[in-house]
């Protein structure tokens, strides 16, 4: 049990990749926070059936109260906080389009929850860390999207970059306090969220994604998740402001 005695509070963990990281770090033995828009009550139910420990939270990480309130919880009902992992975003449902025609109103939206989504939340932990007196991990969702520049979603693109430079910022910030932040950047999952963001074009997309990999095959959910547990650990206590590519060897930072 790699997080025995730590404490990790998950954002949009109420269904797909950060569902999936809330029931790998309980496994792994931490007492997590799943925290979402929406109702995490099947996260924390497959998580107790695991033989885990789970507490649900609703959450908009683009409100600062309500990060405020989330953190809060966490630290009142488990003793503290170890761990964060950004994983809120505005993904599924996105609508693509080339940059002079994409709509505005989902611009701005795009910015307040994948750029404010990793900065409240993360501002809202780190007195609790700090006060632990063992540092901590923040770890950022980034996407391989960022860095290949992925036409037609510049938002998200720009949303994603705005990720990988924030980690830097915030790990120099923190490294003073032993709070480690790094970021993971993974190629199209095959999760729900993905195949609403391709939509009919989710098949096509599957298959030149593989192609363009160096292991020539789809990243599953299970793919990601040790990373997860690894940067979460001790086992990655001397790396930060770091972004990790988990994506078949598709690119190279
Ligand atoms: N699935 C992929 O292929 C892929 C690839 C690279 C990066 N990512 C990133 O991984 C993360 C998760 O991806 P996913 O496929 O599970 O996405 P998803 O869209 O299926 O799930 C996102 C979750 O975030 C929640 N959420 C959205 N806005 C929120 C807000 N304001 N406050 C709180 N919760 C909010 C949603 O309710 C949802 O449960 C995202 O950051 C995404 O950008 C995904």
């Amino acid at each position: 049990m790699q997080l025995k005695d730590k404490v990790a509070v998950v954002t949009g963990a109420a269904r797909g990749l950060g569902r999936a990281y809330a029931e790998a770090l309980a496994a792994e033995g931490a007492a997590v926070v799943a925290a979402d828009l929406n109702d995490c009550a099947d996260t924390v139910a497959a998580v107790e059936a695991a033989g885990g420990r789970a507490i649900a939270t609703t959450v908009d990480v683009s409100d600062s109260a309500s990060c405020e309130a989330m953190a809060d919880l966490a630290a009142d009902a488990l003793g503290g906080i170890d761990i964060l992992i950004n994983n809120a975003a505005l993904y599924a449902g996105l609508k693509g389009a080339r940059f002079e025609q994409l709509d505005e109103a989902q611009w701005d939206r795009v910015m307040q929850v994948n750029i404010k989504g990793p900065w409240l939340p993360s501002r809202a932990v780190v007195g609790h860390m700090r006060a632990g007196g063992d540092g901590g991990s923040i770890i950022n969702i980034a996407s391989l999207a960022a860095v290949f520049g992925l036409p037609y979603g510049l938002d998200y693109v720009a949303s994603k970059a705005a990720v990988i430079g924030m980690t830097r910022g915030m790990a120099r910030e923190l490294g003073p306090d032993h709070i480690r932040v790094n970021a993971v950047a993974p190629s199209a999952v095959i999760t729900e969220g993905t195949e609403e963001f391709f939509g009919e074009k989710f098949e096509k997309a599957k298959s030149v994604i593989a192609s363009n990999q160096l292991i020539p095959r789809n990243l599953e959910t299970e793919d990601l998740t040790g990373t997860i547990v690894y940067l979460a650990s001790d086992a990655s206590r001397f790396v930060t402001g770091q972004t990790h590519m988990v994506d078949g060897g598709s690119w190279f930072l």
